[in-house]
């Protein structure tokens, strides 16, 4: 099964793909994480992207297609994937389509989470994720069963991302609504769009999106 989940950032994409990972053994591919782990280590890629990625502009397409291209290409993806922030235009989306028809494989769903700006802003400044392992947390939402502990590792150090920042987020909703809300059309038309309710908790998401998984969509 390939996935893609698609919205606005702070919808919940991140959570929902590490839940999916664990319900269904499918591979999550973060483009984020992967840019982030890319500055995290100074490489190249990372001096690239780093400015374009603080300032909250999305990263040009030809350098993240090639990412995703050498990522889809691994043996473990061969399973099946979640993708998790891309694509995020329409000259991904058609690179994806290529890559995939290109590999014989197809896309099943693509899960768009809705959820008002106002709530985006609230969730991505109370998100922070342990240092050791990534594991996501929120000050209000999900919090570590014990507090300062980290439910996955046992870790006790957390930080919080760069871009997260209260002007950077305007940037990035931004971004979202003009360059990849169009992309919600493109996949309706293709028969495989599904919308889930994202204001719900975290739970009453998973199930929606489970239902949408096991469902028949309209074309
Ligand atoms: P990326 O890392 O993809 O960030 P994003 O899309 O902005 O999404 P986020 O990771 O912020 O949010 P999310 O939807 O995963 O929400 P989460 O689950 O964490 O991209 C970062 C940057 O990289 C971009 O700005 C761009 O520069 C670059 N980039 C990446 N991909 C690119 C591409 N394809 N093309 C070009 N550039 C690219 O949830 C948020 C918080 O809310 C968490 O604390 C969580 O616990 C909480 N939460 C989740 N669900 C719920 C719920 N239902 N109720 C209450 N709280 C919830």
């Amino acid at each position: 099964m390939n996935l893609i989940l698609l919205g606005p950032p702070g919808a919940g994409k991140g959570t929902q793909a590490q839940l999916l990972k664990d319900r269904h053994g499918l591979v999550q591919l973060s483009t984020g994480d992967m840019l982030r782990a890319a500055v995290a280590a100074g490489s190249e890629l990372g001096r690239q992207v780093k400015s374009i990625m603080e300032a909250g502009a999305l990263v040009p397409d030809d350098i993240i297609i090639r990412m995703i291209g050498e990522r889809i290409a691994q043996p473990d993806c061969a399973a099946g994937f979640i993708l998790d922030g891309f694509p995020r235009t329409t000259v991904q989306a058609e690179a994806l389509d290529k890559l995939l028809a290109e590999k014989g494989m197809k896309l099943d769903r693509v899960i768009e989470l809705e959820v008002d700006d106002a709530a985006l802003v609230a969730r991505i400044s109370g998100r922070f994720s342990c240092t050791a392992c990534g594991a996501g947390y929120h000050d209000s939402y999900k919090k570590p069963a014990k507090p300062g502990v980290c439910d996955v590792c046992g870790g006790t150090k957390f930080n919080r991302r760069d871009d997260d920042k209260a002007e950077t987020v305007k940037a990035r909703l931004e971004a979202y609504h003009r360059q990849t809300a169009p992309l919600l059309p493109y996949y309706k038309a293709r028969g495989v769009l599904g919308t889930v309710d994202g204001m719900a908790s975290i739970e009453k998401v998973a199930g929606a999106v489970e239902k949408l998984l096991n469902s028949g969509l309209s074309s």
